[in-house]
Formats: structure tokens, sequence, C-alpha cells
């Protein structure tokens, strides 16, 4: 940690928390038992960005595509998320964390929509972590919505088309509160985004590990932020302008 250089932080980490499954059959357990062991991981990681001083943490917890997995993951999955919800945000709450979900929630179950609900509520006064939960998510989703919610503003001639820009459709977006994400995590070892932000990473450093998530500590969330502060992010631009600058 006191390698990190704390005036290059991220305001936003992103992570796709993949591996619950493969680290739970590797145990010779059943998949759930991976993703209990998960939750351990999330509690962690979001003490050490506390700790360290992240300003915005979100998590893709369930993609729209998972809602396709067999039924007892689906529904132990969903157990569980109402479970730990009711169970960690006496705590969140506690260390000053606000509690965000986005996606399309309304597929949820009614208690899990519940849950969320609650949990919203109770963190709303928080001015500490920003911990977005990205539940029942899926990114071509979130643009197709906000397609019609733009559309719906010039219909309603509250917008011309003309006025439409990035800056437009990023307001239309679940994540309209929060910057985007500058670095993009993904654990155990795929190599691929899965519907997650794809409006949003457009400039974010993305790093890859093997690590399992349900192995996945404030160790190696330091090793990111390690990796991210290596790279030169040029935007385009040429290494000779940034570096003069
Ligand atoms: C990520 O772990 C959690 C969810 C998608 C809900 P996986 O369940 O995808 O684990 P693997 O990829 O099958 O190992
Ligand atoms: C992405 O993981 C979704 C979450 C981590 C919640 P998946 O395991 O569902 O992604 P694919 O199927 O490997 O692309
Ligand atoms: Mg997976």
């Amino acid at each position: 940690m006191e390698n990190l250089d704390l005036h290059k932080l991220p305001k936003h980490i992103a992570i796709i928390m993949d591996g619950n499954g493969r680290w739970a059959q590797e145990q010779g357990q059943d998949r759930l038992f991976g993703h209990y062991e998960g939750v351990v991981s999330v509690r962690k990681v979001v003490e050490a960005a506390t700790e360290i001083g992240i300003k915005y943490l979100t998590l893709y917890a369930f993609s729209t595509e998972n809602w396709d997995r067999p039924e007892t993951e689906v529904n132990g999955l969903m157990s569980l998320f109402v479970d730990t919800i009711a169970k960690e945000v006496p705590d969140l709450h506690k260390n000053n964390i606000k509690l965000h979900f986005i996606g399309n929630l309304a597929l949820l179950p009614e208690e899990a929509q519940k849950a969320l609900a609650a949990g919203m509520e109770q963190t709303a006064q928080n001015t500490g972590l920003e911990l977005i939960i990205a539940l029942s998510y899926s990114s071509r989703w979130e643009l197709a919505e906000a397609a019609k919610k733009i559309a719906l503003q010039v219909q309603n001639g509250l917008l011309t088309i003309d006025q439409i820009t990035e800056a437009t459709l990023s307001k239309n977006l679940t994540t309209s509160d929060f910057p985007d994400p500058e670095l993009l995590i993904r654990t155990s070892g795929e190599f691929r985004i899965s519907n997650f932000l794809l409006f949003q990473i457009a400039y974010a450093e993305l790093y890859f590990t093997n690590t399992r998530w349900p192995n996945f500590r404030k160790k190696d969330l330091i090793d990111a932020l390690l990796d991210y502060q290596s790279r030169e992010r040029r935007f385009g631009k040429t290494s000779q302008q940034i570096t003069s600058n």
C-alpha cells in the first residue's frame, strides 16, 4: 500500500467479479458455495477501497444473461442478495457508505426489490464511498433504455435532435450520477466485458487477473492500482503531449 501514489488514484473502479463457480468446483463444492465466499471478497474489497480513498466502486454481481442459468443457481443467488443486503447494510451505514443499485431491477423478485430499496434509503445521506451494485444489469439494455428516454424528451418537445450529444446519452444512463470508471478489473482469467458498462469504459484502463473472485483480497486490489498507476493515459494524444503538461 505504501507504494501507491495517493494523488494518482482512480475516482471510480469497476469490477467484473468472475470465477465463483470455478472456485467452488475446484474445492469439490457446489457453485453456490462459491457465491457465498464471493460475498466475503466483496466485504474485503469495500473495506480496502474505503481505506485507500476510492470514491466510487461498481461491482457487477448479476447480468441480464445470468437469468438463463439453472433455476437452482438463480434462486440461490436471489436469496443470497436479500440475506447479504439485510446483513451488511448496518455496517455499510456505519462506515458512511452510500449504496446504489443499477440494472433492470423490475425483473428481480419482489422481496429482493424491497431489500434493495431499503438499503438505498438507509444509506442515502451518507457521504463516503459510493458503492454501486449492478444487478440484472446489461449495458445494451441500459443503452436501449437511454434511447427511449431521449426519444420521449424529443417527442415531448423538451429536447431537439440537434441538442443530443454524448453528454445527453451519458445523462440518460443508469450511471448518470457517477463519473466514468478509470479502471476496470476482471477476475478469473476471462478477457471479455460481458455486456458491462460499454459506453462508460470507453477510456478505462483494463486489468485482468487469473485470481478467482473468492480469492480476491486487498492485496489484489492494490496490485491492480499499481498497474494502473504505471500506465500512461494518452486519450488519443501523443506521449510527448502528455509528458510536457
Ligand atoms: C461470477 O462467478 C458471479 C456471477 C456471474 C453471478 P461465476 O458464477 O460466473 O463463476 P464462473 O465464471 O462460472 O467460475
Ligand atoms: C459476468 O460474468 C457477469 C458477472 C460477473 C456478474 P459471467 O460469468 O456471467 O460472464 P461470461 O458468461 O463468462 O461472459
Ligand atoms: Mg463466470
